[in-house]
């Protein structure tokens, strides 16, 4: 039987992990590709010879050659500067835009039936860019934030309470930014309304803390952004895809018409299976939440004219 191929592109913090990742849950072929060849190639021998010791099947090769992708299923985009500390993920538009071309062009031409996951940011606008320059279905580009954001609010609200994270559900919807919308009133632990189990205040601490998560861990590096939840939430989505699981996960896809938005990119709760997007579940929104959700839409629509005024 054939095995899945998953191409990790960026060999840097979060590239290596999310390789690091699919490989313990071995989930294919692994190539990681980083303009650095000796570190994409380093990393991935590094990897490869903690099988033994994991005795995961998954056999992980480094390159900075695109021909080396060819026939992939999945690609992951992390290719790209992180934020340094007080920088916002938007001031990265025009350095990481170009490595988002050059990326793609790449991608088009060896992996053209891949489902593509796009890490970089600011990764709603570099989805836009993405789609644009790949040509691929809406069903194939898709954006991961809601993935790592909600993970974050799950996990603030877990350790809040003292309960299992595998009991807390909870999504963030909207932009991977400062106006991103953690969806308090539908987060619960095992259905239990988490606003009927905490005190408002402390609620509204875990939704300021959940949208600056981030700058939180990027402050405390110094040097870098966070690397091991950004590359769980992504190699969540190409778990989702490869095994054809129907997961629901908030990522970024291009709206046509869903939630009132048209032609932009915005994190909204997903199906993916086998085909990559295969549903967007809309929420029926309350006033205010509507409210809350133009202003993300926004945000996405201010980077996209910046983008395009590159
Ligand atoms: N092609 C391939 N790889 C590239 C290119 C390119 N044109 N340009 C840069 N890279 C590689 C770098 O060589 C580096 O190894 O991308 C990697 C980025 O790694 P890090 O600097 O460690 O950054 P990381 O923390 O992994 O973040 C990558 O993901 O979460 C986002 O904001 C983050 O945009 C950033 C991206």
């Amino acid at each position: 039987m054939r095995r899945n191929k998953i191409a990790i592109i960026g060999a840097g913090f979060v590239g290596s992990t999310c390789a690091h990742w699919a490989a313990a849950r071995e989930l294919g072929e692994i190539v990681l590709l980083d303009i650095n060849e000796g570190a994409a190639q380093g990393k991935a021998l590094d990897l490869m010879q903690a099988g033994p010791i994991y005795k995961f099947e998954s056999h992980v090769t480094g390159t900075s050659r695109y021909q080396d992708i060819e026939g992939s299923d999945v690609v992951v985009i992390t290719a790209g500067l992180p934020r340094k500390p007080g920088m916002s993920r938007d001031e990265l538009v025009a350095v990481n835009a170009k490595i988002v071309k050059e990326v793609c062009e790449g991608v088009k031409k060896y992996a053209p039936q891949s489902y593509v996951i796009v890490v970089c940011n600011p990764m709603d606008a570099m989805a836009v860019y993405a789609k644009q320059i790949l040509g691929f279905p809406r069903e194939r580009v898709l954006g991961m934030g809601g993935a790592l954001d909600s993970a974050r609010f799950r996990a603030f609200i877990a350790n809040e309470l003292n309960v299992s994270y595998r009991d807390v559900v909870g999504m963030v919807i909207g932009n991977h930014g400062d106006a991103m919308m953690p969806l308090v009133r539908l987060a619960s632990v095992n259905g239990i309304p988490i606003t009927s189990l905490l005190p408002t205040e402390k609620i509204n601490q875990i939704v300021a803390r959940t949208k600056q998560a981030g700058a939180e861990i990027g402050g405390l590096l110094k040097t870098g952004s966070a690397y091991y939840a950004p590359a769980a939430g992504s190699i969540e989505m190409v778990e989702a895809i490869l095994k054809d699981q129907k997961r629901v996960i908030p990522c970024a896809v291009e709206l046509n018409g869903e939630y009132g938005v048209h032609g932009l990119f915005v994190g909204v709760p997903c199906v993916l299976g086998k085909n990559g997007l295969e549903k967007i579940l809309t929420i029926d929104l309350t006033p205010s939440e509507k409210e809350e959700f133009n202003k993300s839409v926004q945000a996405v629509q201010n980077l996209v004219d910046t983008l395009k005024k590159l």
